[in-house]
């Protein structure tokens, strides 16, 4: 009792230090368990995100293992553990705490929540676990505390690179042309306004390259509302530039919700 209470204790542990490592909210409801309690009553737990203290039994694939709480018992108690982002194998015989999804090993329903991933468990494997408890996991964590499963981020090409540092200028820049307008300020709306046309410029270049047509066109669209306002500013109508000014920023969120892609760590990607 006393073990199981300590054993417990040092799951909720890790489990937190996970949650803040991955820097998500803690689902609602997480429950810690042991692989042989999943094994031996899977309609309890499945559908439920699950903390699971168990000891590795043996390496089925690059991405999957399985985990046994009990090796000598007899039964199938062997869990199948799916964790798409595992990079480097836990150890046979090292205990281990896993958090994901519990559900049943079938694979319509891997590829329904693993978006992306390809099942690469051998064949005997496919038929041994068919059907049986596993858990999809999010992270796996070894008794060093580390992170086996850490999402890392695909390479980005050196024109994504150079696009992602424009991206991260446009809204100061916006900032500061707005700050212009509104103080009726002509020097500042036309450095700040050059600025940002040109930043949209370049998104539109960018574009242009890969042959996204809409997104040059918002691009576009971009350009010539900036310069719309810099026109109105010079001609010292600013009841124009302001109504310019304000028709910036929904282009931003209209071309992200296309063309951008939110990762796993919170990072963001040119759609491809
Ligand atoms: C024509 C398309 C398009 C328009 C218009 C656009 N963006 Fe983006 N933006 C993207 C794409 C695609 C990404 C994702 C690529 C990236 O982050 O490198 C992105 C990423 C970003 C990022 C995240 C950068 C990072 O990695 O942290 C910021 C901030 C941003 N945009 C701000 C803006 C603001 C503010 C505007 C409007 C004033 C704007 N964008 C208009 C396409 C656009």
């Amino acid at each position: 009792m006393r073990t199981r209470t300590l054993v417990s204790a040092s799951v909720v542990m890790l489990v937190a230090t996970i949650m803040v490592r991955a820097q998500q909210a803690p689902p609602a409801t997480l429950v810690p368990m042991t692989a042989a309690s999943l094994a031996a009553q899977p309609d309890r737990y499945l559908g439920q995100v699950v903390a699971v203290y168990a000891t590795v039994e043996s390496l089925v694939s690059k991405t999957t293992f399985s985990v046994d709480q009990n090796p000598k018992a007899t039964g199938p108690v062997d869990i199948l553990i799916i964790a798409p982002n595992l990079n480097i194998h836990p150890k046979p015989g090292a205990y281990i705490t896993i958090v994901g999804e519990a559900m049943r090993f079938e694979a319509a329903a891997i590829a329904a929540k693993a978006k992306g991933y390809t099942l690469d468990l051998p064949a005997d494997a496919m038929a041994r676990y068919q059907g049986r408890p596993m858990v999809l996991a999010t992270s796996v964590v070894d008794g060093t505390m580390t992170e086996l499963a850490k999402f890392v981020p695909p390479p980005v090409t050196p024109e994504e690179a150079a696009f992602d540092a424009v991206m991260k200028q446009v809204n100061p820049t916006l900032g500061e042309l707005r700050k212009g307008v509104e103080a009726s300020d002509a020097a500042i709306v036309k450095a700040q306004g050059a600025k940002l046309r040109d930043l949209f410029a370049e998104t539109r270049a960018f574009f242009a390259k890969r042959s996204v047509a809409q997104a040059q066109g918002w691009a576009g669209e971009a350009v010539a509302a900036v310069e719309a306002v810099t026109k109105s500013a010079a001609a010292n109508n600013w009841t124009a530039a302001k109504e310019a000014a304000s028709t910036i920023q929904p282009m931003c969120a209209q071309c992200h919700n296309v063309f951008r892609e939110r990762l796993e760590d919170g990072s963001y990607r040119v759609k491809r």
